[in-house]
């Protein structure tokens, strides 16, 4: 595409064209999960109806030519992030799965008690709740880097404070789902590995939004899920660094992860295959690699543009219309995810309002019960996020919903 065309773009989603409530649907809601283009649809259609067969197993053409698509959508996972090769992309559910992988392999050997692992106080249950089972199981210390509630950015002197306590492990969000924050990693990363840790980078809400490069962040693993870039549900990526990945125990048994076995012991397959065990998603890695030439075809760094343009607009919008929002002012400093809530109404009577709307946002704590809950103090927030097929007329609407909450809760 030679220029960001959001109404060919647009052209490309056939849910985009569904009515719902009456309404046209106007889909607010990427972070959760992204819509699908027709050509990652058809890529899945013609698999099943042309060369569906398990792989690595069959000599047969079919078996073959599904081998084929599937790892050589690794390789193009590979090149999107930079990575050396498939040996260090391990395909997976989801970035939870991800960093569960890294929690049951690489931290099970190399996490000690008394070690210290460190969070923030902006990551996803997915980055908690892993690290708080390994943590009562090593007898580790869990610490958190602060945020500062009012700007939606990591606190300087809590990142300085927490790695002079040498914790053995960081393991960060790149981008906040619920705040939109992105973090300075490249400098974090750097700051982290002179403290002697390694560096886990959670990129579900980065990958898919802008160009992201393991040289530049540094990290030593990262991890991310398919179906929030245009791929389907059931499909993510654990990058790590195949020195790092060599020397880590497989954390399942079975299938693929297999060289040979014998009544008491086993030998690991290579890399990356030694992660992989039992049959995978193979539509979903082949869904991945289409959906990653589809934003190819646009470009990463078009596509960040455009969402910067989307949340500058929608942040000025609510403003002007009296919304409190949440997470940076700057749109530089962000993905385009915006939690907001308006005084006086329910976050949840919102999402319904606004659906009546046709406006699909989401309501709740957003899987980030800690920020949300403990940090923000509110029990739940609305948020609206962007993709690549959103318009200001998408805001627009969204706007015209907030009038109806407001009319409906008779706050103007
Ligand atoms: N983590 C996803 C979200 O932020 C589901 O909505």
């Amino acid at each position: 595409m030679a220029k960001f065309d959001a109404e060919k773009i647009r052209g490309d989603f056939p849910i985009l064209s569904v009515t719902t409530n009456g309404k046209r649907l106007v889909y607010l809601d990427s972070a959760a999960t992204s819509q699908k283009p027709i050509q990652v649809i058809k890529e899945i259609d013609r698999y099943y109806r042309e060369y569906n067969a398990n792989i690595h197993r069959g000599v047969y053409k079919i078996s073959e030519e599904a081998t084929q698509a599937y790892e050589d959508s690794k390789r193009k996972v590979a090149s999107l992030i930079g990575a050396k090769g498939i040996e260090e992309i391990v395909y997976v559910r989801n970035a939870t799965e991800a960093i569960n992988i890294v929690a049951l392999s690489w931290a099970d050997e190399n996490i000690k008690k008394g070690d210290r692992i460190l969070i923030t106080e902006m990551e996803h249950h997915s980055n908690i709740v892993p690290w708080q089972i390994l943590s009562k199981k090593k007898g580790a210390v869990l610490d958190y880097v602060k945020i500062d509630a009012d700007t939606g950015m990591l606190d300087e002197e809590s990142i300085s404070e927490q790695l002079s306590k040498k914790p053995k492990l960081l393991s960060i969000t790149h981008a906040s789902n619920v705040l939109g924050t992105i973090n300075s990693i490249s400098e974090i990363s750097k700051e982290a590995h002179d403290a002697g840790a390694t560096v886990l980078v959670d990129g579900a809400q980065s990958v898919p939004h802008m160009p992201v490069k393991i040289s530049e962040l540094g990290c030593d693993f990262l991890a991310f899920s398919g179906h929030k870039m245009l791929a389907p549900t059931g499909i993510g990526v654990l990058y790590g660094r195949s020195e790092i990945l060599e020397k880590m125990p497989p954390a399942f048994g079975g299938g693929d992860m297999i060289m040979s076995v014998d009544h008491q012991s086993f030998t690991s397959n290579d890399l990356p295959w030694k992660f992989e065990a039992g049959t995978p998603n193979i539509e979903g890695g082949i869904g991945l690699g289409a959906a990653i030439d589809y934003l190819n075809g646009i470009g990463m760094e078009d596509i960040k543009a455009h969402e910067k343009s989307l949340t500058r607009y929608a942040l000025k919008c609510m403003e002007e219309s009296g919304i409190r929002t949440f997470g940076p002012k700057d749109e530089k400093a962000r993905v385009g995810a915006i939690p907001f809530e308006i005084d006086g109404v329910h976050p949840h009577d919102v999402a319904t309002i606004f659906d009546s709307e046709g406006v699909a946002i989401r309501a709740g704590h957003h899987c980030a019960m800690p920020l949300v809950v403990e940090v923000l103090k509110k029990p739940a927030v609305s948020r609206m996020s962007f993709y690549i097929y959103n318009t200001e007329e998408d805001i627009d609407k969204a706007m015209e919903a907030v009038s109806k909450v407001k009319k409906t809760f008779k706050l103007s």
